[in-house]
């Protein structure tokens, strides 16, 4: 039977109202429109079409790579189902299947995995559940590939490149390391001011050469050449002082203002939540260095994941690899004996940070889940409560970026302490401050104008969203001190 609604009212365009109130966001709906892989205007679709089936397709060449390599029968047949378990998920991801729980393989994170599936994407598929959660999903499951086997629990597929980023990047990494292997000292007969400034300018470069360590990442980037390496990774001044303008957001002096305090009280703790092994990790620890060394931190505690996650994050056995062959490894066969022996100097002042206390490296399970930071404080009330007596919180990179601003689609414009909720409203929140290089469709906190410039490079440029050419340093003072409250 079909009715006739002739008296009725006329049907109704019904916009939803953005930002959504916040009892009604969740992770399948943030609070503005998510990004999700169906829609073709943004990376996302690339990304869930073509950028994840060409990483697990070059992860699975890599595995056949190390099989080909194992003589002990048991280990080559454990390897080959793992290999069958990539090619199952290849399929999923090809052929848009639901998304199922995450199997018990003993990690911490698999009740965090299985809640957020059952509660929010029960039902969705790899591209209709936001694409944050349908690509963190896949890197899990990938994980979930090797940990329910028996010799290959612990085995990084993508360990070989992570280490190929550093030892491909000669010039960029033995320009710091001359520069920064002796103990930095400044100029004799300074007045106070002049040191301050002299180290003001040091802090501002060294937070460019921070940031733009991030325009590096694998998992953009596998087909690159020397060349291009070389250019991004471009350390001089001159090249610094001409992509500063590339920082679209920019409140690097605030930054400088924030650290200058903390050591007017004795240096405080700063926290990295770093992104990609290899050189930019490289880059964050000369950062982190100077921190030290001009008493602006005190202690520095560097956040990573607990197993392989977009590629090249760091891991554990990333930070051990990178400063054990810093003070070790034979990985630049062309550098002179002068290169050499400042790198050495170097990885030896920063194990020595690590023996002293000073530089303390962590991995809680909550960073390799599917929630955005806005779920911190709730999913994660351990973590929030470590992170809130931080003196500040740098947030490394894309991903990091996306999941403070829960990866939706918020105007520019947005003010960054709105568009990263309650890492900045809740009480005891921390100074939060995210150095990003632009690679994905999320961009805030570029000030009043901000709608206009973007609607401006969209038209000028196209791409100008996913090239890493742009960037942000972004801070937000949080509501340090006060007392934390979960509800
Ligand atoms: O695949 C998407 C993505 O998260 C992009 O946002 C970015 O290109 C890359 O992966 C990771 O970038 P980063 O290492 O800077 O977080
Ligand atoms: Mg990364």
């Amino acid at each position: 039977m079909s009715l006739k609604l002739s008296h009725l009212p006329s049907r109704q365009i019904i916009k939803p109202v953005y930002p959504r109130s916040p009892s009604s966001i969740d992770p399948n709906n943030p609070p503005w429109p998510a990004y999700r892989g169906y829609h073709e205007y943004s990376f996302a679709y690339a990304t869930m079409g073509q950028r994840l089936p060409t990483i697990l397709g070059k992860a699975i060449e890599d595995v056949v790579v190390t099989l080909n390599q194992e003589y002990d029968e048991e280990r080559i047949v454990d390897l080959v189902h793992c290999i069958e378990r990539m090619e199952d998920l290849m399929r999923e991801l090809q052929e848009q299947a639901k998304l199922r729980p995450i199997i018990d393989d003993g990690e911490a994170d698999v009740a965090l995995w299985n809640k957020l599936i059952a509660k929010y994407f029960h039902g969705k598929t790899f591209m209709n559940a936001p694409w944050l959660f349908a690509e963190a999903y896949k890197y899990r499951r990938l994980q979930e590939c090797f940990s329910v086997s028996k010799y290959w629990k612990n085995y990084d597929v993508f360990f070989r490149q992570k280490c190929d980023t550093f030892s491909r990047s000669h010039d960029a990494v033995f320009e710091l390391s001359m520069r920064f292997a002796e103990p930095f000292k400044l100029k004799d007969g300074l007045s106070l001011e002049e040191k301050t400034e002299a180290e003001r300018l040091m802090f501002i470069e060294l937070t460019q050469i921070c940031l733009w360590g991030n325009s590096t990442d694998l998992s953009l980037l596998i087909n690159m050449t020397e060349e291009q390496i070389r250019s991004l990774q471009s350390t001089g001044g001159e090249n610094l002082a001409a992509t500063e303008k590339n920082i679209l957001g920019n409140h690097m002096q605030r930054l400088w203002e924030t650290v200058l305090t903390l050591r007017q009280n004795t240096g405080g703790r700063i926290d990295f939540v770093l992104d990609n092994a290899g050189f930019e990790l490289y880059c964050d620890c000369v950062y982190a260095d100077f921190l030290i060394q001009s008493g602006l931190a005190k202690e520095i505690r560097f956040h990573g994941k607990r197993y392989p996650w977009f590629v090249s994050d760091v891991t554990k056995k990333d930070w051990e690899w990178l400063l054990n062959s810093m003070v070790y490894g034979h990985l630049f066969p062309k550098a002179s004996e002068e290169e050499k022996e400042s790198l050495r100097r170097l990885g030896q002042r920063w194990k020595q940070y690590e023996k002293e206390g000073k530089w303390i490296y962590e991995q809680h399970p909550f960073w390799c889940t599917g929630f955005t930071f806005w779920e911190l404080h709730n999913e994660a009330p351990d973590l929030f409560l470590h992170l809130s007596r931080s003196d500040l919180v740098i947030f490394k990179g894309d991903l990091n970026h996306r999941k403070l601003t829960y990866d939706c689609a918020a105007p520019p414009s947005t003010e960054f302490e709105i568009a990263i909720g309650p890492m900045a409203s809740a009480a005891g929140a921390p100074r939060v401050c995210s150095l990003r290089t632009i690679k994905s469709d999320v961009v805030v906190g570029l000030g009043p104008d901000g709608d206009e410039l973007a609607e401006k490079l969209d038209k000028e440029e196209p791409g100008w969203k996913i090239s890493g050419k742009y960037a942000v340093v972004l801070l937000s003072e949080g509501r340090p001190g006060e007392k934390v409250v979960f509800t």
